[in-house]
């Protein structure tokens, strides 16, 4: 018996993995996080297996029931949204399944921020524009632990995701303005990759004013970068004649 923690992807059902799919109709019980996770990426369940949408119950509940299909050796498919990883409470879950000696396993899944630089059809990665991607947040009831507040972080100029936080985006504005200059290129993006997915794009300077006129309040995710609009930048080492010679070599 394993209990699978498996990413839905951000909403498109296509954008889950194969794995992730095979598991969840071969699961007798798929337990599944809220609304953000799709229907038809549940549906894919066998018919005779139970389904339990957990957005309602405690991480106490969700144990019992994961404790439970153990002691009945029935395997699990935990479905969450986007990857696993990234703000999907897996953490504590995993910290119980080991305290019960419960076997599991992770898929991982298309996180927003992907589905988001896809959506924008952008290289988040440029050479001398940025190296670099970090994943963040803004702090809400979660507290940002030291070094990680988002001007701390702006000082690297790196292209940035932030999750959970569209609903305090001028305060954001106004500390990666410092940093990244009010001209750079911001996009913010709703329901990427579902049948309503929209999204605005700009700068620092317009971003908020064009969110509130769409009314984006959750489900959205910010992309702030040079990367997002760039003027010019090398080619990649990938693609440069110096990298196919080595590759002819049989370099690396
Ligand atoms: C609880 S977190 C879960 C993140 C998820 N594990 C992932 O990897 O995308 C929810 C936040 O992820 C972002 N998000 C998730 N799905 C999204 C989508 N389809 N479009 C835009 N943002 C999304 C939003 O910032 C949202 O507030």
């Amino acid at each position: 018996m394993t209990v699978y923690f498996i990413g839905a992807g951000p909403g498109d059902p296509e954008l889950i993995t194969v794995k992730g799919r095979r598991l969840i109709s071969e699961c007798p019980l798929v337990l599944y996080a809220g609304s953000l996770v799709p229907k038809e990426v549940v549906l894919a369940a066998n018919p005779v297996a139970e389904i339990v949408n957990t957005a309602d119950l405690s991480l106490d509940q969700i144990i019992a029931r994961l404790h439970a299909a153990h002691q009945q050796g029935l395997d699990v498919a935990r479905v969450h949204t986007g990857d696993p990883a990234l703000y999907g409470a897996i953490g504590e879950q995993i910290r119980e399944l080991e305290r019960l000696g419960i076997p599991y396993q992770v898929v991982p899944g298309v996180t927003a921020a992907f589905a988001g630089a896809a959506m924008l059809r952008r290289e988040l990665t440029l050479p001398e524009i940025s190296q670099t991607l970090i994943l963040t947040r803004h702090a809400g009831k979660t507290p940002m632990p030291e070094g990680e507040s988002l001007p701390e972080l702006a000082q690297h100029r790196a292209t940035m995701a932030i999750y959970l936080s569209v609903d305090r985006l001028r305060e954001i504005v106004a500390e990666l303005a410092p940093h990244y200059g009010l001209d750079c290129p911001a996009a913010v993006l709703h329901r990427v990759s579902w049948p309503d997915q929209d999204g605005v794009v700009g700068t620092l300077a317009d971003i908020a004013a064009q969110v509130e006129a769409k009314g984006f309040t959750r489900t959205a995710l910010i992309l702030v970068g040079r990367a997002l609009q760039p003027e010019g930048f090398p080619t990649s080492y990938l693609y440069s004649a110096e990298h196919a010679e080595h590759y002819r070599r049989g370099d690396s």
